[in-house]
C-alpha cells in the first residue's frame, strides 16, 4: 500500500521550499532528489558515517536519520549554501588550500560539521577537532591535512580573512 503524500514547507539555504513526499523520504533523498541539492552524500544511510550531515536548526545533523516530514517547518542549512556565487566561503577556501578535500565524497559532511561546531567553539585545537570530526568516517585521508584546514578555517573566521 502507497502511503499519501505529506505537504512539507522548510527553509532551505534561506529560501523557503515546498514539496510533497512520501512519510518514509528520510531528508537526505528529499533534499537531492525532489530539491536537487545534491552536494549533501549518502554514504551508509545508517548514521555511521557522516556523509549526508546538513545543520538543521542550527545544529548538525545526520539527513539519512531524519525524515524529510520532520524538517517542516525548519531551517535547513546544506553544502550548496556556504559558497557566495563562485567565491568560497572561508572553510571552504581553507580546505582547498591546505588540500583537505581528498577525493570530495566525505567533503560535504565534514565542512557542515565543521561549520556547526566552529560556530560555537571559535578557537578549538587540534585535538579537539579530532574529535569533532570523528563522527565524519572518510576512507581516503589521515585526516592530518582536514584538520589543518579546520585550524586554518578557525583564525581565517576568527579574523575575517577569507583567504
Ligand atoms: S549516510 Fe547518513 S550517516 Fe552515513
Ligand atoms: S573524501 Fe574520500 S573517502 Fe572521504
Amino acid at each position: 500500500m502507497i502511503a499519501p503524500r505529506a505537504t512539507i514547507a522548510l527553509t532551505v539555504n534561506g529560501k523557503t521550499c515546498e514539496g510533497t513526499t512520501e512519510p518514509r523520504t528520510h531528508l537526505a533523498d528529499f533534499l537531492r532528489h525532489d530539491l536537487g541539492l545534491t552536494g549533501t552524500h549518502v554514504g551508509c544511510e545508517h548514521g555511521s558515517c557522516g556523509a549526508c550531515t546538513v545543520i538543521v536548526d542550527g545544529v548538525a545533523a545526520r539527513s539519512c536519520l531524519m525524515l524529510a516530514v520532520q524538517a517542516d517547518g525548519a531551517s535547513v542549512e546544506t553544502i550548496e549554501g556556504l559558497a557566495s556565487g563562485d567565491a568560497l566561503n572561508p572553510l571552504q577556501q581553507a580546505f582547498w588550500d591546505r588540500h583537505g578535500l581528498q577525493c570530495g565524497f566525505c567533503t560535504p559532511g565534514i565542512l557542515m560539521t565543521l561549520t556547526a561546531y566552529l560556530r560555537d567553539d571559535p578557537s578549538p585545537d587540534a585535538e579537539t577537532l579530532r574529535v569533532v570530526l570523528s563522527g565524519n568516517l572518510c576512507r581516503c585521508t589521515g585526516y592530518q591535512n582536514i584538520v589543518a584546514a579546520a585550524l586554518d578555517a578557525a583564525a581565517r573566521l576568527r579574523t575575517g580573512v577569507a583567504a
